[in-house]
């Protein structure tokens, strides 16, 4: 009884912790008074701050290409330094980033060894700029790839709300670009983001 009361305490916490991070995507998005600022926004820059978020001691130099982190997690990053920008929220586009790597970094501890992150960007036919995000992690099973997109989706027992994707999604969708998974279970899974330069309507 007294391992069960504890138990939902510990649930409640983090639910709590995940209702503050959700309601601050959703003050950011629904507070028409709250100015978004659609800027020149640098790619590169918003990935580097999107690993900053989740590990304060890395530097935001982008022209870094190893970087190793406190808890054996080995970040390869290939950014492509001739990108254009994009017109943007760089906050938006770095929580966006955020997401991916967050959950990439909860799959990869999930592992005892072979902690690697990979995150490129390049550009495509000059006119699409392409970003893929990488891990080593637990990878998603097939029956699941759809569902990971969904709205209150999680596997994160207790943990997760299952909104970050539906978010970013809907978010990089908004930009006119796309996002698609590669993935094997066990093996590790890869994120596949589009952005087009120029947004067509
Ligand atoms: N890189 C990854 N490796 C393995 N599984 C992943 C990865 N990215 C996403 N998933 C799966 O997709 C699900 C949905 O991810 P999403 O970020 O939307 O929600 P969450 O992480 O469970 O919760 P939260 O909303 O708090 O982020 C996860 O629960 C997990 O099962
Ligand atoms: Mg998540």
């Amino acid at each position: 009884k007294a391992k069960e009361r504890e138990e939902i305490l510990e649930t409640g916490a983090s639910i709590r912790v995940k209702l503050g991070e959700a309601k601050e995507i959703l003050d950011s998005l629904n507070q028409p008074w709250r100015k978004i600022s659609v800027v020149q926004t640098d790619i590169n820059a918003c990935l580097m701050r999107a690993l900053q978020k989740n590990y304060m001691e890395v530097s935001i130099d982008a022209s870094q290409t190893r970087i190793e982190v406190d808890d054996g997690v080995v970040f390869h990053t290939t950014l492509a330094n001739d990108l254009p920008s994009i017109q943007s929220s760089p906050d938006m586009l770095t929580e966006a980033f955020k997401v991916i790597v967050k959950n990439s970094l909860e799959a990869i501890k999930e592992k005892e060894k072979d902690k690697f992150m990979w995150i490129d960007s390049s550009l495509k036919n000059d006119n699409i700029i392409m970003v893929n995000i990488r891990d080593s992690g637990t990878g998603i099973k097939k029956e699941n790839f759809n569902k990971i997109f969904e709205l209150g989706w999680s596997s994160k027992k207790g943990m997760g709300m299952g909104f970050g994707l539906f978010w970013t999604k809907d978010f990089i969708e908004g930009l006119g670009g796309t996002i698609a998974l590669e993935s094997v279970w066990q093996k590790g899974t890869t994120f596949h983001i589009t952005i087009p330069l120029h947004k067509n309507h």
